[in-house]
């Protein structure tokens, strides 16, 4: 990696999770390719205030992206990005009994197909001796598993084994990893009341937030002799018993 000024894609940039992440990245000297599909006013401001952040419109859904955006980012810098946090997904409600194939296909693309597209597209481009990192962000969920958010959590599945196969397979240019969060921001249409409820029920409590997201990310990054983990990042929340959940939820 360059060691002066490392130059980071994130997905899913301009709020939420991808904007602490490219928040903490900044203060720790990377420069970021803030990729989103609409503008951000914060990520506005963040670039207007003179910080390293590039912003790139783009939609991931397309299956032609990264194949196009490696070789175009490489010729703009100079240089291949030596990293991928892939913060963007498509979070929304369903049950196997209300899924489709199109909620089904629509999930994946964003939140499975765009990172494994990534990272082989990012291997085609790169030269014998570039090293890189990409960091997925997959969800907790994926070790404590329930029936909600049906297409959501097939994708995520997915992501979280094609994690070691990807280690395998792209070594030693490519560390791949990725960072499970519990639950970190109020998500899904749920009030600030029941975010607090919700989290106070983790085995560590409440207080899980984006910068410690963002840590764990920057710690993948950095750390050189790490690939294919899954880093959860979550309060103890994969390990709550239905029980700490009846015992908490508000009466
Ligand atoms: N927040 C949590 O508590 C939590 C818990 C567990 C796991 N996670 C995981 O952590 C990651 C970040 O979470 P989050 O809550 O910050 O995510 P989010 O709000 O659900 O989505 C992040 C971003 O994804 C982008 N996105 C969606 N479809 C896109 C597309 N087709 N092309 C480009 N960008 C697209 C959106 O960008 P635009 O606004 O530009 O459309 C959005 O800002 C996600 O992978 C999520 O599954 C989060």
């Amino acid at each position: 990696m360059n060691a002066q000024h490392p130059l980071a894609v994130v997905t899913g940039a301009g709020k939420r999770l991808g904007l602490a992440i490219t928040r903490t990245l900044l203060e720790n000297n990377w420069e970021i390719l803030a990729l989103v599909r609409q503008p951000s006013t914060a990520l506005d401001a963040l670039a207007a205030s003179g910080r390293p952040v590039h912003i790139i419109e783009q939609d991931i859904a397309d299956p032609a992206v990264w194949f196009d955006l490696w070789p175009r980012l490489r010729e703009r810098f100079g240089r291949l990005p030596e990293a991928l946090v892939h913060a963007a997904s498509l979070f929304e409600h369903d049950t196997a009994d209300t899924s489709s194939w199109a909620a089904i296909e629509a999930h994946r693309r964003i939140n499975y197909d765009s990172f494994v597209a990534a990272a082989s597209a990012w291997m085609q481009c790169a030269d014998t001796m570039q090293r890189g990192a990409f960091v997925a962000l997959v969800d907790q969920k994926v070790q404590r598993l329930n029936p909600d958010h049906y297409a959501y959590t097939l994708s995520k599945l997915n992501l979280a084994v094609s994690i070691p196969f990807l280690a395998q397979a792209l070594a030693p240019k490519l560390r791949v990893n990725g960072v499970a969060p519990g639950l970190t921001l109020p998500s899904g249409g749920q009030t600030e009341a029941g975010f607090h409820t919700a989290q106070s029920a983790f085995p560590l409590g409440a207080g899980l937030a984006p910068t410690d997201i963002a840590d764990a990310v920057l710690f993948l990054l950095q750390q050189r002799w790490i690939t294919g983990q899954l880093i959860t990042v979550d309060g103890g929340q994969h390990l709550q018993s239905d029980c700490d959940v009846l015992l908490r939820a508000p009466s």
